[in-house]
């Protein structure tokens, strides 16, 4: 296997076209399953034994890169942060042991799935507010009308972020992905820089608020497990899980929903049986996960030289893990693009990831598309695709669901 720069996987392939990438990769995976890509100077990884030697391998393959702008900030956006006190500081998705582990179990005391089955009646009342709004109006966009805002509904409430903040939060946070995960020109970049500063203060003014008046929810649970000791836990710290959770905690979600909407839909027996069945949901959301994991892809850098499938890795290298080339591996699951919810080693899927940074939301993802689909499928057994319609991914190089999703009834 030869790490060579210029076979033609490299120009093949393009990091931020998320539309089809799932052809390219069978055949990489089988040709050559490690690969780099010049577009973004990266490793690309794509067999599915690989990447979870690499995710259980942390001291070797840290997660020190993935909130890296895959285009480096310019020395005017720099200013710029500095000029707006931006200073969130890595705490779970980009940081390392020690940190990491301090921080992590204490996040962990707030997602656990006993506080997370207390939170399941008002997340029900949400997804039938938002599945109501929708009765005598088909045909809709129900990204727009739904799952767009739906998740960010219920992490508000987990969070206790005022509801009447939905629209702002959800625009800076989706400006924090195109800056962080895309490719904005200069000229965006300050503009979307310009976007980020008072997403900060907000999280950081949120903390203050909570820190002088804490009440019954998770942020206010995080400034008591500190307890005003900045050994434990400082406010900046809180500050930065916040904005990490403000991102992490519905962009993610909304994708997933619409994916599996897209394909229950798209292969409507899927979607028939669930209305008939409710309690094959969880297992078919699971394999939806593994199927169309809106994470598609992570990253981790390599801080020795490692060798991976037979390629040399240097220290320092860049990796793209591509978590849904891994949830596609046949070595793992036969028949892998088939939707299977039946697979025995569905909970062996990687779209949560694996190993230390395993996603700390993962409970609350899980119980708030359960809940969804129960909803929508007892509410509109009949909800159908729209024919002919055109499936649109935004460019960037992790985030993958459709954009819009025209549906009738
Ligand atoms: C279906 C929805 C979701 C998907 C597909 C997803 C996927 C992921 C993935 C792939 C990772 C990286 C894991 C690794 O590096 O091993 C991750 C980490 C993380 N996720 Fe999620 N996530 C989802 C929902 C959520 C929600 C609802 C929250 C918060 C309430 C959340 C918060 C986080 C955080 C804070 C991390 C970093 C954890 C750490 O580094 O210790 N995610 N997630």
């Amino acid at each position: 296997m030869s790490p060579c720069p210029h076979h033609d996987f490299s120009t093949a392939f393009d990091p931020l076209d998320l539309r089809d990438p799932f052809t390219l990769l069978a055949q990489a995976r089988r040709e050559q399953p490690v690969f780099y890509s010049p577009a973004i100077d990266y490793w690309v990884i794509t067999r599915y034994a690989d990447i979870k030697a690499i995710f259980r391998d942390h001291q070797t393959y840290t997660a020190a890169n993935t909130i890296t702008p895959i285009e480096p900030f310019s020395d005017a956006v720099k200013q710029m942060l500095a000029a707006g006190d931006y200073s969130p500081e890595p705490v779970l998705s980009n940081n390392v042991p020690p940190g990491h582990t301090r921080i992590r179990a204490l996040v962990n005391r707030l997602f656990t799935p006993r506080r997370m089955k207390g939170f399941a009646p008002a997340i029900q009342g949400i997804a039938e507010r938002g599945v109501q709004r929708l009765i005598g109006r088909a045909p809709v966009d129900i990204v727009a009308e739904l799952t767009y805002e739906y998740p960010a509904y219920v992490l508000f409430h987990v969070l206790g972020v005022p509801e009447a903040d939905v629209t702002q939060v959800k625009a800076w946070a989706g400006n924090r992905i195109k800056l962080y995960y895309g490719r904005p020109t200069a000229a965006e970049q300050l503009a979307m820089t310009a976007n980020l500063v008072p997403f900060w203060r907000y999280v950081v003014d949120l903390v203050a608020e909570k820190n002088a008046e804490p009440q019954d929810d998770l942020t206010s649970d995080l400034i008591r497990l500190r307890d005003g000791d900045d050994s434990v836990l400082t406010l900046n710290e809180i500050a930065s899980c916040m904005i990490t959770l403000l991102v992490a905690g519905h962009e993610t979600t909304t994708a997933q929903i619409n994916n599996a909407l897209l394909h229950l839909l798209s292969q409507r027996e899927h979607w028939e049986r669930l209305c008939r069945a409710p309690e094959a949901i969880p297992p078919m959301l699971e394999e939806m996960m593994r199927y169309d994991p809106s994470v598609c892809t992570w990253r981790r850098r390599a801080v020795k030289p490692s060798t991976i499938a037979g390629v040399e890795i240097p220290a320092g290298a860049d990796l793209l893990l591509m978590l849904h080339s891994a949830n596609r591996d046949d070595d793992v699951f036969p028949q892998p693009d088939m939707i299977i919810s039946s697979r025995e080693n569905l909970k062996d899927q990687l779209a949560f990831g694996y190993g230390i940074h395993y996603c700390v939301g993962a409970p609350l993802a899980r119980l708030e598309m359960r809940i969804l689909l129960e909803t929508l499928t007892r509410a509109l057994p009949s909800l159908r695709l729209v024919p002919d319609q055109a499936i649109e991914y935004s460019r960037n190089i992790s985030f993958r669901g459709p954009a819009t999703l025209r549906v009738t009834w």
